[in-house]
């Protein structure tokens, strides 16, 4: 069973949207139909009075391709469609190939097909900065955007290619993120950019649309996850003006991923075995419990994410044995399959509800999608099992201690694992409240402490790092409540607890 409906399938681009679409769905409910019922009328009638506020073309079909997956959320709550979890099975080798085992590729003719974009629509929120995710500084000086066209750039002039990199926006990113790249145009690097959709938030209890007018506050609408690309490709006019310049291929990451670079190998495999959608997956170690993983349902691969498990399979989905590998979100898509689906408005993807408390308190939901979930939809389908390397995302202001440290080195824009370390695993890091933020994080560490040879470090506390400190082994710094540690400059640590109150005053 799937949980999409027959609504979304049945629907037509050419004809009204809204008007077919409902009566339909009132025909295949039971007793849920009128509460359903209703709440489809009344959020229709406020879709339809926003769109006759606004002059704008764009948002008026954004209303529309809301209105659908609003409709599609009620039908999957009448009908409680959860996955049957007796029918999961592990994905066979076909389904998920293993990165050792596709050929080796040095040839580039195939990136002239290829275009690269990035999720570009998250704010650097939780990390204590405002505006875009990828205008934080990452490495020498450089944000995860610089870094991304430097990559691009770097493919461009070593195989003579003309690599379009795009960048998916949002409305909260767009405005800072058009003003940062400015700056490539002085050196005639061009950037494609789009907004993804807008979609106005809804209240937990009534199911009411937020926003009262188009031009409602920002914190009413939100953007939909970044499974809104489809949607948001087509919509744009990007898709088809990519396929109109030759572009066949798409390579997707998100942005904060500083692993996810063009691989000629996965590109070549792509092209050579003829597969409309890869997804790199890796092994799933402790700390990756959470993340989707990809599954074998009726014969098709698919996306499971955590959102889908019914609450008794919850323990099962995190276990690293029964579903050992997860998604790293660096997707490949055939450009003409894409456009395929989208003409025939096959693109359903499972809807994720996010709960959210607005900045006035009040309770609202969001309809997402996730990329990744399209898998279903794609023909001769893959996951490739890619090297940890691949996934370098940087959530944390823990993970901005590994990625600026002496543990890599920046080559071309790509992060590389220095050869110095003796081990390739990435060492267990956790920082504490104190460090949360960039700001922060930055006073409390003089220079990144040299960490070749660190295992785990964990900080609580009111803690100051000196310049040129070194890690090695197990380090645990715990500075209790009052308390406050400065660790010299120069310091060695080596399989150390450092606790209590160690202060160092200027004289
Ligand atoms: C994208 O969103 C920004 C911020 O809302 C807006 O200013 C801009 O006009 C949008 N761009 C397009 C092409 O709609
Ligand atoms: C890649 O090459 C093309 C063609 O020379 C150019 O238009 C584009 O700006 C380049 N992209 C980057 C990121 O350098
Ligand atoms: C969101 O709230 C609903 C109740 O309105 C609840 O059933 C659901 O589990 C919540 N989801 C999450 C992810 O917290
Ligand atoms: C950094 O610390 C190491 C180990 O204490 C020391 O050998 C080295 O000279 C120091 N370097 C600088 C630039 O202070």
């Amino acid at each position: 069973m799937s949980p999409s409906t027959d609504v979304a399938m049945t629907n037509n681009r050419n004809s009204s949207m809204l008007d077919r679409h409902h009566p339909h769905t009132l025909s295949t409910l039971d007793f849920q139909g009128a509460s359903y019922a209703a709440a489809a009328k009344s959020v229709k009638s406020e879709l339809d009075q926003l769109k006759t506020e606004s002059k704008d073309k764009m948002f008026q079909s954004q209303m529309d391709a809301f209105y659908l997956l609003f409709t599609r959320f009620l039908d999957e709550r009448a009908k409680r469609c959860k996955l049957d979890w007796d029918k999961i099975q592990s994905p066979s080798p076909e389904q998920i190939v293993r990165y050792q085992d596709i050929p080796e590729c040095k040839a580039s003719q195939d990136l002239q097909k290829l275009a690269v974009l990035k999720l570009n629509g998250g704010l650097g929120t939780t990390m204590g900065c405002v505006g875009p995710k990828s205008a934080i500084e990452v490495r020498d000086g450089m944000s995860f955007l610089d870094l991304s066209v430097r990559q691009v750039e770097y493919l461009n002039k070593t195989y003579g290619a003309d690599v379009p990199f795009i960048l998916m926006n949002s409305f909260n990113t767009d405005e800072e993120t058009k003003r940062i790249v400015k700056k490539y145009e002085r050196h005639s690097v061009t950037l494609r950019t789009f907004n993804q959709s807008k979609y106005p938030r809804i209240k937990k209890e009534s199911f009411l649309p937020v926003p009262r007018s188009p031009d409602s506050p920002i914190d009413e609408w939100y953007p939909p996850g970044h499974g809104d690309l489809y949607e948001s490709l087509y919509q744009s006019g990007v898709l088809d003006e990519l396929l109109a310049s030759g572009k066949e291929y798409l390579f997707v990451s998100n942005v904060d991923n500083l692993g996810a670079t063009v691989d000629l190998n996965i590109l070549h495999y792509m092209v050579e075995e003829d597969t409309d959608f890869i997804m790199e997956v890796t092994d799933k170690t402790r700390a990756d419990i959470k993340g989707g993983t990809l599954i074998d349902y009726d014969g098709k691969i698919r996306l499971l994410e955590i959102a889908q498990v019914p609450d008794e399979h919850v323990e099962d989905f995190k276990s690293i044995k029964k579903f050992n590998i997860f998604n790293t979100n660096n997707i490949w898509i055939n450009l003409r399959a894409l456009k395929r689906l989208m003409d025939q408005d096959n693109m359903d993807l499972e809807i994720i509800v996010n709960n959210k408390t607005t900045d006035s308190g009040q309770k609202v939901i969001q309809l997402e999608t996730a990329v990744g979930a399209a898998i279903k939809h794609f023909g001769n389908a893959r996951g490739v099992n890619v090297p940890r390397s691949r996934f370098l995302p940087v959530k944390s202001t823990s993970d901005l201690f590994l990625v600026t440290s002496d543990l890599y080195k920046l080559v071309h824009g790509q992060l590389t694992m220095n050869p110095q370390r003796m081990f390739h695993t990435v060492p267990l890091v956790k920082l504490g409240d104190e460090f949360k933020k960039v700001n922060n994080f930055l006073s409390r560490l003089k220079t990144i402490p040299h960490i070749l040879e660190l295992d785990h470090l964990t900080v609580t506390g009111d803690v100051v790092f000196g310049s040129n400190v070194t890690l090695k082994g197990t380090v645990i710094i715990v500075a209790n409540h009052g308390e406050h540690i400065d660790i010299p400059s120069g310091a060695v640590l080596e399989n150390k607890i450092v606790t209590g109150c160690l202060r160092i005053l200027d004289h």
